[in-house]
């Protein structure tokens, strides 16, 4: 009874303290029409800023989101990221980098709303989409389907979440910066893989999250049939020319994809910004009402939370901001004059009902205006070539204008040219990092800071390195007559995982060799991420790639043989359907071959495990 009566008085103050909070910040009242989304029944043109809070540190996020802000920007949105906000099952972590609470109040502080992607699937090129690895040891469990196990999950952390957002009043009817919410994440790429199930689990997921009555719209993305309670966006490089999942809806691009991330060994993405303004140029040109840079700032996986296989740890993104928070130019500025003449036509983008007029002005040349009858000094016009290489000189309301190749300009008084697309204005010149003379050897960690502010660039370390032994070192290991799945034996504590054997080869098997062509090799049949061979305590080769077959020469000797592989995980697979029944490691068979005595087969020989941990070393 006690318990009980608490429980109901600290709700009481709850209730009363959020209620006190949307009293003084100002509740808003969010809904949508065909055209935009409306707060307190006012049309908004919204543009977004994408920067997901734990790619960050808690330092940076207040001069990150004010950036955005000059930079034009009104909304910011972000991922919410399950694996870091429950680690293990039912313990959940708000601290340090996954405060989201924080960051989602400094969003509302800096004046801005916010776009809350639950998912809580993610992809995001986050370790294992976002899930915790915990989820798939749940019996009977598979992952974004109609299956009840995963359901109760999803809809217990959604509802942690939303009820976290709500009991700091955090959402706009309270107050706070949150506008819009997600639920799952790109489906409808992979939903056919799920057939009748895969349907019923969308419906379920709407219904679900319409169920947390958190007072604001939620949008499903990549969602072509998506149910009626929630509106669909496109994700994608453009997105004019988008239509949502019904009439009555507004027409909104979740993912602007203004660069791409990056792999391990790869190359490293550009994009263009006059291209990417083109894009977002185009969507408002054609009836689009929210666009958010995905991202506005990438910044970095920390620890071991990079996405695979073989995302890097620099989640840069070619964004506006780098990885460093510094802004990148010209990519900001041009991108912030976009964003400044856009605003200048928000009144007359909004005060079209629906469409805008269009006018053809020739082949591949084309004019959006918006204005109404009542109001034709409200006026808004947009020109857009669309050849990818020729410029044109096109006719609009009796004046003539040049338009570059592949280009839109935009007039917001549907007279005077405010900006081109393809016409920099914005600071070219390019950073360059500098190496300092002045060094200082080894300074402690609390010194850093000031010597740093001294300009002291060059500080030199003083590095150690460590051999490790090769194979089995010590206790802690598992034992097993089979090639055990990776993740179930490691459970994500490491990314390294031995698998070991013995055997013997005779000195027949050795003598046969002589004189023949075929010489001895390793067979593996599926592995991934990666993989180091050891033989007999010698490196024999380095591999990778996802489920990739070895057949590699080995040396082997009279007696006993050992064969040790360190495979390693890369950030585990975090895009496609079955996320939960791929795992990792070594899978099939392992086999020598080329022995006089024929093929050893040492898929069910006795290995050795061991995971390998920092505790290790
Ligand atoms: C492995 O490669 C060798 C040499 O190319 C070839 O003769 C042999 O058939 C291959 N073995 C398997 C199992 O693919
Ligand atoms: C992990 O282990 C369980 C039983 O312990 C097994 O049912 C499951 O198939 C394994 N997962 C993979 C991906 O091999």
């Amino acid at each position: 009874m006690a318990t009980c009566h608490r429980s109901v008085v600290v709700r009481f103050w709850a209730s009363l303290y959020v209620f006190l909070v949307a009293s003084m910040v100002g509740a808003l009242n969010v809904s949508y029409d065909q055209r935009a989304f409306v707060l307190n029944g006012q049309r908004r043109l919204l543009i977004s800023a994408g920067i997901h809070y734990p790619r960050a540190t808690p330092e940076m996020w207040p001069e990150l989101i004010a950036t955005a802000k000059r930079g034009g920007a009104n909304v910011i949105q972000t991922y919410v990221f399950w694996s870091g906000h429950e680690p293990r099952k039912g313990e959940y972590n708000f601290e340090g980098r996954y405060d989201l609470p924080k960051f989602v109040e400094l969003v509302g502080e800096a004046g801005m709303y916010l776009n809350l992607r639950i998912g809580p699937y993610v992809c995001a090129e986050w370790n294992f989409g976002g899930f915790p690895v915990w989820l798939r040891d749940i019996p009977g469990i598979e992952f974004r389907t109609d299956n009840k196990q995963f359901k109760d999950e999803m809809e217990t952390f959604t509802k942690f979440i939303v009820e976290k957002m709500r009991a700091r009043a955090l959402f706009a009817q309270q107050g706070g910066p949150i506008i819009m919410a997600q639920i799952e994440n790109e489906y409808g790429n992979i939903e056919w893989e799920y057939g009748q199930p895969g349907k019923q689990y969308v419906k379920w997921a709407a219904n679900m999250a319409e169920g947390l009555d958190a007072g604001v719209p939620w949008i499903m993305c990549q969602q072509g049939d998506a149910p009626l309670n929630v509106i669909n966006t496109c994700n994608g490089y453009y997105c004019d020319g988008f239509t949502p999942n019904a009439p009555g809806r507004p027409t909104m691009w979740t993912e602007d994809w203004n660069g791409w991330y990056q792999l391990w060994g790869g190359l490293v993405p550009h994009r263009p910004v006059q291209d990417n303004a083109f894009a977002v140029a185009r969507f408002y040109q054609r009836g689009g009402t929210f666009q958010n840079y995905y991202m506005y700032f990438g910044g970095t996986n920390f620890e071991r939370t990079s996405g695979g296989p073989f995302i890097t740890t620099s989640y840069d993104y070619d964004a506006p901001i780098d990885e460093y928070g510094l802004v990148r130019q010209p990519k900001w500025g041009h991108l912030k004059d976009l964003h400044e003449v856009l605003m200048r036509c928000e009144s007359a983008l909004m005060s079209v009902d629906d469409e805008p007029e269009y006018i053809s002005l020739g082949r591949n040349l084309e004019a959006h205006v918006y204005t109404t009858a009542a109001h034709p000094e409200i006026c808004a016009a947009f020109l857009a070539n669309i050849d990818s290489s020729s410029s044109a000189v096109v006719e609009f309301r009796g004046t003539k204008y040049e338009l570059p190749a592949w280009s839109v300009s935009i007039l917001p008084d549907c007279k005077t040219v405010a900006y081109n697309t393809a016409k920099i204005h914005a600071q070219t010149s390019l950073m360059t990092m500098k190496r300092n003379n002045l060094k200082t050897r080894n300074p402690k960690p609390a010194d850093v800071d000031t010597l740093i502010e001294s300009q002291v660039a060059t500080i030199e370390l003083d590095w150690e390195k460590q051999e490790e032994p090769i194979g089995i070192r010590g206790g802690n290991t598992i034992t097993a007559h089979n090639l055990l799945e990776q993740i179930n034996t490691t459970k994500d504590s490491s990314d390294y995982l031995w698998y070991t054997t013995r055997f013997q080869v005779s000195k027949e098997d050795i003598k046969e060799l002589q004189g023949r062509k075929e010489d001895v090799r390793l067979v593996l049949e599926d592995v991934r991420d990666a993989l180091h061979v050891f033989v007999n305590g010698e490196l024999s080769g380095s591999f990778s790639g996802s489920w990739f077959s070895l057949n590699h020469s080995i040396k082997l000797k009279e007696g006993v043989n050992e064969i040790a592989l360190l495979c390693m995980t890369m950030g585990i697979q975090n895009y496609g359907a079955f996320l939960e029944k791929d795992g990792a490691g070594i899978k099939g068979k392992v086999q020598v071959t080329g022995l006089g005595s024929g093929v050893l087969d040492l898929t069910t020989s006795e290995w050795v495990y061991q995971v390998v941990t920092n505790l290790d070393l």
